[in-house]
């Protein structure tokens, strides 16, 4: 269980707050995802999480953050890292090894992972994330979406209770973004594996996630199921997120009064409510729900 309670912190230097009185808790075997514009703080939040903040960034750190009891201030970052694996925003920092399987190695070994296990589970960590045919080849000669393929793997081969990953598909192909995810849920189903994904492509979240958050300016100002989150189009909207077309046909269609029910987020929801929206009975001259469109 992740518990955040009245955590703003500004980075040394900054005048500005980069997180401000943040309250949320994250609950084992959660699927967490986390949107907001650029600057919204999500990465800082990440940083909180870890303990790279404030441990390797120093600033003014108010409130509490504790992991499964653990109180990232008075803890060292490694006794967090055995919770938390992190997935980076920046790829290349992320990298100590020169060849992929080292990569993954250096994981295992350092975690002490029993000797017998290990080749197990790097076979298993390289396939799921579909690099298997990378196995040998230098981190070097990679692509930024390869790259990002490797850290996941690296750290889902760790099976911490906790991955949490800042943008994990910035680089990849919508096919490769789905696989990532597809796996991502898996971690989370079969392993209960409690998982807080910082994602841009909000369709994405929809599709697999559990729950939503959004930060704008520092703050958390939407969290809850996903339902509930895309409710507030409007919200989204006003934070710069790029809410799905049909969830924005929904939301004309609401203001309008033709549409009552649960703003749709995916195309089968979509497809229900204009079922519904097409077989009311309107007064000819009152408009037609097509000059929503
Ligand atoms: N190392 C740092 N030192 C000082 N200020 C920082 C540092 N990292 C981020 N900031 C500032 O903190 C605020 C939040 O940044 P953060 O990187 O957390 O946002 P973000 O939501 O992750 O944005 P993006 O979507 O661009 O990754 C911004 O104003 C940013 O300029
Ligand atoms: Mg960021």
């Amino acid at each position: 269980m992740i518990r955040i309670k009245d955590l703003s912190f500004r980075y040394r230097g900054s005048s500005e707050y980069a997180l401000s009185r943040i309250n949320v808790e994250i609950r084992p075997g959660d699927f967490l995802g986390i949107i907001g514009p650029s600057g919204a703080g999500k990465s800082t939040l990440s940083y909180g999480i870890n303990g790279l903040v404030p441990h390797h960034f120093p600033g003014d750190f108010y409130g509490a953050l504790t992991i499964n009891g653990l109180d990232t201030i008075t803890a060292g970052t490694e006794a967090i890292a055995r919770q938390v694996g992190s997935v980076f925003q920046d790829i290349d920092a992320q990298m100590v090894a020169s060849v992929v399987e080292d990569e993954i190695l250096f994981g295992l070994e350092n975690f002490g992972v029993p000797r017998e296990e290990i080749a197990e589970r790097l076979e298993n960590a390289l396939h799921a994330a579909g690099i298997a045919d990378l196995k040998t080849r230098t981190i070097r000669s990679l692509s930024g979406g390869q790259k990002q393929k490797v850290a996941i793997a690296a750290i889902t081969a760790l099976r911490p209770g906790i991955i949490l990953l800042d943008e994990p598909t910035g680089e990849l192909d919508p096919q490769s973004s789905w696989n990532i995810f597809t796996y991502l849920k898996e971690l989370n189903d079969r392993y209960g594996i409690t998982i807080i994904v910082i994602e841009q492509k909000i369709l994405l979240l929809c599709e697999f996630v559990k729950r939503l958050a959004l930060m704008d300016k520092g703050a958390l100002i939407l969290e809850g199921d996903v339902p509930t989150v895309m409710g507030y189009a409007d919200t989204l909207k006003a934070a710069g997120v790029n809410i799905p077309r049909v969830t924005e046909l929904g939301s004309k269609l609401a203001a309008r009064a033709w549409y009552q029910g649960k703003l749709p987020y995916t195309l089968a929801q979509g497809e229900v409510m204009m079922r519904q929206v097409l077989s009311r009975k309107q007064p000819a001259r009152e408009g037609s729900p097509h000059a929503a469109l």
